[in-house]
Protein backbone atom coordinates (compact mmCIF):
# COMPACT_ATOMS: atom_id res chain seq x y z
CA UNK A 1 0.00 0.00 0.00
CA UNK A 2 1.41 3.45 -0.86
CA UNK A 3 2.31 5.81 1.87
CA UNK A 4 -0.50 8.46 3.29
CA UNK A 5 0.21 11.79 2.38
CA UNK A 6 -2.32 14.17 3.48
CA UNK A 7 -2.53 17.78 1.52
CA UNK A 8 -0.01 21.00 2.39
CA UNK A 9 -2.82 23.46 3.18
CA UNK A 10 -0.02 26.16 3.40
CA UNK A 11 0.23 26.34 -0.45
CA UNK A 12 -3.47 26.74 -0.95
CA UNK A 13 -3.81 29.93 -3.24
CA UNK A 14 -5.42 32.96 -1.86
CA UNK A 15 -7.90 33.16 -4.67
CA UNK A 16 -9.67 29.68 -3.43
CA UNK A 17 -9.15 29.73 0.55
CA UNK A 18 -13.22 30.83 -0.06
CA UNK A 19 -13.66 26.99 -1.28
CA UNK A 20 -12.83 25.76 1.87
CA UNK A 21 -14.96 28.01 3.80
CA UNK A 22 -18.17 27.42 2.50
CA UNK A 23 -20.14 23.89 3.11
CA UNK A 24 -20.82 21.93 -0.17
CA UNK A 25 -23.55 21.72 -1.45
CA UNK A 26 -24.38 18.15 -0.05
CA UNK A 27 -23.86 19.07 3.30
CA UNK A 28 -27.37 21.07 3.34
CA UNK A 29 -28.97 18.06 2.58
CA UNK A 30 -27.33 15.39 4.99
CA UNK A 31 -27.41 18.14 8.01
CA UNK A 32 -31.24 18.12 7.32
CA UNK A 33 -32.02 14.21 7.03
CA UNK A 34 -29.04 13.35 9.84
CA UNK A 35 -31.07 15.56 12.01
CA UNK A 36 -34.43 14.15 10.83
CA UNK A 37 -33.23 10.99 11.83
CA UNK A 38 -31.44 12.02 15.69
CA UNK A 39 -28.36 11.41 15.07
CA UNK A 40 -25.77 12.93 17.43
CA UNK A 41 -22.32 11.89 16.67
CA UNK A 42 -20.91 13.46 13.52
CA UNK A 43 -17.32 12.59 12.23
CA UNK A 44 -15.86 15.01 9.83
CA UNK A 45 -13.84 12.70 7.99
CA UNK A 46 -10.50 14.62 6.77
CA UNK A 47 -11.84 17.73 8.11
CA UNK A 48 -9.35 19.72 6.00
CA UNK A 49 -10.07 23.57 7.07
CA UNK A 50 -13.14 22.46 8.95
CA UNK A 51 -16.26 24.17 7.24
CA UNK A 52 -18.46 21.02 7.76
CA UNK A 53 -17.32 20.64 11.33
CA UNK A 54 -18.45 24.00 12.39
CA UNK A 55 -21.85 23.74 10.17
CA UNK A 56 -22.46 20.29 12.26
CA UNK A 57 -21.36 21.71 15.29
CA UNK A 58 -23.30 24.59 15.19
CA UNK A 59 -26.44 22.32 14.29
CA UNK A 60 -26.07 20.74 18.05
CA UNK A 61 -24.29 17.70 16.47
CA UNK A 62 -21.30 16.20 18.42
CA UNK A 63 -18.43 16.75 16.12
CA UNK A 64 -15.44 14.81 15.86
CA UNK A 65 -12.55 16.25 13.68
CA UNK A 66 -10.30 13.81 11.96
CA UNK A 67 -7.53 14.59 9.12
CA UNK A 68 -3.90 13.87 8.74
CA UNK A 69 -2.63 17.34 9.09
CA UNK A 70 -2.25 18.31 11.80
CA UNK A 71 -2.57 21.93 10.63
CA UNK A 72 -5.91 21.17 9.44
CA UNK A 73 -7.29 19.97 12.85
CA UNK A 74 -5.32 22.75 14.28
CA UNK A 75 -7.45 25.36 12.11
CA UNK A 76 -10.61 23.17 12.67
CA UNK A 77 -10.49 23.97 16.61
CA UNK A 78 -9.36 27.34 16.71
CA UNK A 79 -12.40 27.98 14.35
CA UNK A 80 -14.59 26.44 16.62
CA UNK A 81 -13.42 28.11 19.57
CA UNK A 82 -13.93 31.65 17.88
CA UNK A 83 -17.39 30.70 17.41
CA UNK A 84 -17.92 29.21 21.02
CA UNK A 85 -18.26 25.70 19.77
CA UNK A 86 -17.33 22.43 20.85
CA UNK A 87 -15.66 19.63 18.44
CA UNK A 88 -13.09 17.11 19.34
CA UNK A 89 -9.97 17.15 16.93
CA UNK A 90 -7.95 14.03 16.40
CA UNK A 91 -4.73 13.65 14.15
CA UNK A 92 -4.31 10.49 12.46
CA UNK A 93 -4.71 8.68 8.90
CA UNK A 94 -8.04 7.34 7.52
CA UNK A 95 -6.22 3.55 7.35
CA UNK A 96 -6.51 3.22 11.37
CA UNK A 97 -9.49 5.48 12.83
CA UNK A 98 -8.65 6.42 16.42
CA UNK A 99 -12.69 5.67 17.30
CA UNK A 100 -14.30 2.60 18.94
CA UNK A 101 -16.27 0.14 17.14
CA UNK A 102 -20.28 1.40 16.39
CA UNK A 103 -19.35 4.08 18.30
CA UNK A 104 -20.33 6.96 15.10
CA UNK A 105 -24.28 7.91 13.88
CA UNK A 106 -22.95 9.59 10.73
CA UNK A 107 -20.12 10.41 8.51
CA UNK A 108 -19.02 13.03 6.31
CA UNK A 109 -16.02 12.32 4.10
CA UNK A 110 -16.14 14.68 1.07
CA UNK A 111 -13.09 13.88 -1.62
CA UNK A 112 -10.78 12.39 1.28
CA UNK A 113 -10.57 8.76 0.60
CA UNK A 114 -9.56 8.74 -3.14
CA UNK A 115 -6.17 10.27 -1.20
CA UNK A 116 -4.92 6.46 -1.96
CA UNK A 117 -4.42 3.69 -3.44
CA UNK A 118 -6.55 0.82 -4.00
CA UNK A 119 -5.95 -0.98 -1.12
CA UNK A 120 -5.99 1.99 1.10
CA UNK A 121 -9.54 2.80 -0.24
CA UNK A 122 -10.67 -0.48 0.64
CA UNK A 123 -9.16 -0.56 4.06
CA UNK A 124 -10.73 2.98 4.61
CA UNK A 125 -14.11 2.17 3.43
CA UNK A 126 -13.85 -0.90 5.96
CA UNK A 127 -12.42 1.08 8.94
CA UNK A 128 -16.02 3.06 8.11
CA UNK A 129 -17.86 -0.10 8.44
CA UNK A 130 -15.99 -0.56 11.53
CA UNK A 131 -16.89 2.74 13.44
CA UNK A 132 -20.21 3.38 12.10
CA UNK A 133 -23.28 2.29 14.31
CA UNK A 134 -25.89 -0.40 12.97
CA UNK A 135 -28.20 1.96 11.30
CA UNK A 136 -25.41 4.87 11.23
CA UNK A 137 -24.64 6.55 7.38
CA UNK A 138 -21.82 7.48 6.13
CA UNK A 139 -21.53 10.06 2.81
CA UNK A 140 -18.37 10.30 1.20
CA UNK A 141 -17.28 11.15 -2.99
CA UNK A 142 -14.66 9.35 -5.16
CA UNK A 143 -12.79 10.87 -8.14
CA UNK A 144 -14.17 9.23 -11.06
CA UNK A 145 -11.93 7.45 -13.82
CA UNK A 146 -14.30 10.28 -16.53
CA UNK A 147 -12.06 12.99 -14.86
CA UNK A 148 -9.35 13.95 -17.24
CA UNK A 149 -7.02 13.93 -14.90
CA UNK A 150 -6.86 10.22 -15.03
CA UNK A 151 -7.94 10.24 -19.20
CA UNK A 152 -5.40 12.60 -20.32
CA UNK A 153 -2.55 13.21 -18.33
CA UNK A 154 1.02 11.06 -18.01
CA UNK A 155 1.10 10.97 -14.30
CA UNK A 156 2.94 8.45 -12.61
CA UNK A 157 -0.01 5.05 -12.37
CA UNK A 158 0.89 3.24 -9.55
CA UNK A 159 -2.12 0.56 -9.53
CA UNK A 160 -4.74 0.68 -12.62
CA UNK A 161 -7.12 2.89 -10.58
CA UNK A 162 -3.97 5.06 -8.97
CA UNK A 163 -2.17 8.48 -9.97
CA UNK A 164 -0.01 10.22 -8.48
CA UNK A 165 -0.79 14.20 -8.66
CA UNK A 166 1.68 15.83 -9.88
CA UNK A 167 -0.14 19.31 -10.47
CA UNK A 168 1.43 22.01 -8.26
CA UNK A 169 -0.50 23.12 -5.29
CA UNK A 170 -1.82 21.44 -2.01
CA UNK A 171 -2.15 17.95 -3.87
CA UNK A 172 1.52 17.57 -5.88
CA UNK A 173 2.51 14.13 -5.00
CA UNK A 174 -0.83 12.85 -3.24
CA UNK A 175 -1.65 9.71 -4.69
CA UNK A 176 -5.38 10.12 -6.28
CA UNK A 177 -7.64 6.74 -6.66
CA UNK A 178 -9.96 6.77 -9.45
CA UNK A 179 -13.45 4.61 -9.62
CA UNK A 180 -15.44 3.18 -11.94
CA UNK A 181 -19.30 2.63 -11.60
CA UNK A 182 -18.56 -0.92 -10.71
CA UNK A 183 -15.52 -0.15 -8.50
CA UNK A 184 -18.30 1.86 -6.23
CA UNK A 185 -20.25 -1.36 -6.13
CA UNK A 186 -17.36 -3.83 -5.29
CA UNK A 187 -16.07 -1.23 -2.69
CA UNK A 188 -19.52 -0.52 -0.60
CA UNK A 189 -20.75 -4.31 -0.76
CA UNK A 190 -20.93 -4.85 2.88
CA UNK A 191 -23.07 -1.86 3.17
CA UNK A 192 -26.87 -1.12 2.05
CA UNK A 193 -26.21 1.22 -1.00
CA UNK A 194 -28.78 3.96 -0.53
CA UNK A 195 -27.74 6.23 -3.65
CA UNK A 196 -24.55 7.42 -5.93
CA UNK A 197 -24.45 10.48 -8.21
CA UNK A 198 -22.06 10.54 -10.73
CA UNK A 199 -21.99 14.08 -10.71
CA UNK A 200 -19.34 16.72 -13.52
CA UNK A 201 -17.65 19.99 -11.96
CA UNK A 202 -16.95 21.93 -15.57
CA UNK A 203 -14.68 24.77 -14.63
CA UNK A 204 -15.57 27.32 -17.95
CA UNK A 205 -11.54 28.81 -17.83
CA UNK A 206 -10.59 25.42 -18.77
CA UNK A 207 -13.44 24.59 -21.48
CA UNK A 208 -15.74 21.50 -22.12
CA UNK A 209 -13.47 17.97 -22.16
CA UNK A 210 -11.84 18.99 -19.03
CA UNK A 211 -14.07 18.75 -16.14
CA UNK A 212 -13.70 16.47 -13.36
CA UNK A 213 -16.90 14.01 -12.18
CA UNK A 214 -17.10 12.37 -8.86
CA UNK A 215 -19.40 9.47 -7.60
CA UNK A 216 -21.13 11.11 -4.32
CA UNK A 217 -22.26 7.68 -2.32
CA UNK A 218 -24.45 7.29 0.63
CA UNK A 219 -24.39 4.05 2.48
CA UNK A 220 -25.79 2.86 5.79
CA UNK A 221 -24.84 -0.03 7.95
C1 LIG B 1 -9.86 17.87 -0.56
S1 LIG B 1 -9.52 18.07 1.14
C2 LIG B 1 -11.22 18.01 1.73
C3 LIG B 1 -11.40 18.61 3.09
C4 LIG B 1 -12.84 18.59 3.62
N1 LIG B 1 -13.44 17.28 3.55
C5 LIG B 1 -13.71 19.61 2.90
O1 LIG B 1 -14.57 19.19 2.11
O2 LIG B 1 -13.52 20.79 3.14
C6 LIG B 1 -8.92 16.45 1.65
C7 LIG B 1 -8.49 16.32 3.11
O3 LIG B 1 -8.25 14.94 3.39
C8 LIG B 1 -7.08 14.84 4.19
N2 LIG B 1 -6.47 13.50 4.04
C9 LIG B 1 -5.80 13.02 2.96
N3 LIG B 1 -5.34 11.78 3.22
C10 LIG B 1 -5.74 11.46 4.48
C11 LIG B 1 -5.55 10.32 5.31
N4 LIG B 1 -4.83 9.26 4.91
N5 LIG B 1 -6.12 10.32 6.54
C12 LIG B 1 -6.83 11.40 6.99
N6 LIG B 1 -7.02 12.53 6.24
C13 LIG B 1 -6.48 12.56 5.00
C14 LIG B 1 -6.19 15.96 3.66
O4 LIG B 1 -5.14 16.30 4.55
C15 LIG B 1 -7.21 17.08 3.42
O5 LIG B 1 -7.36 17.86 4.58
Amino acid sequence: MVESKGWNWKVVPENEKNVWIEPAIESYYFLDRWRKKDYKVFLDLGCGMGRHSIQFAQAGFDVNSFDIEEEAVKATCEWAKREGLSVVGKVGDMLSLPYSDSSIDCIFCRNVINHTDTQGVIRSIAEIHRVLKKGGECYFSLASKATYGFKNTDWPLIDPNTKICMREGPEYGVPHYFADYEGVFELTKEFKLESIYHVENFYEEFGHGHSSFHYHVLISK
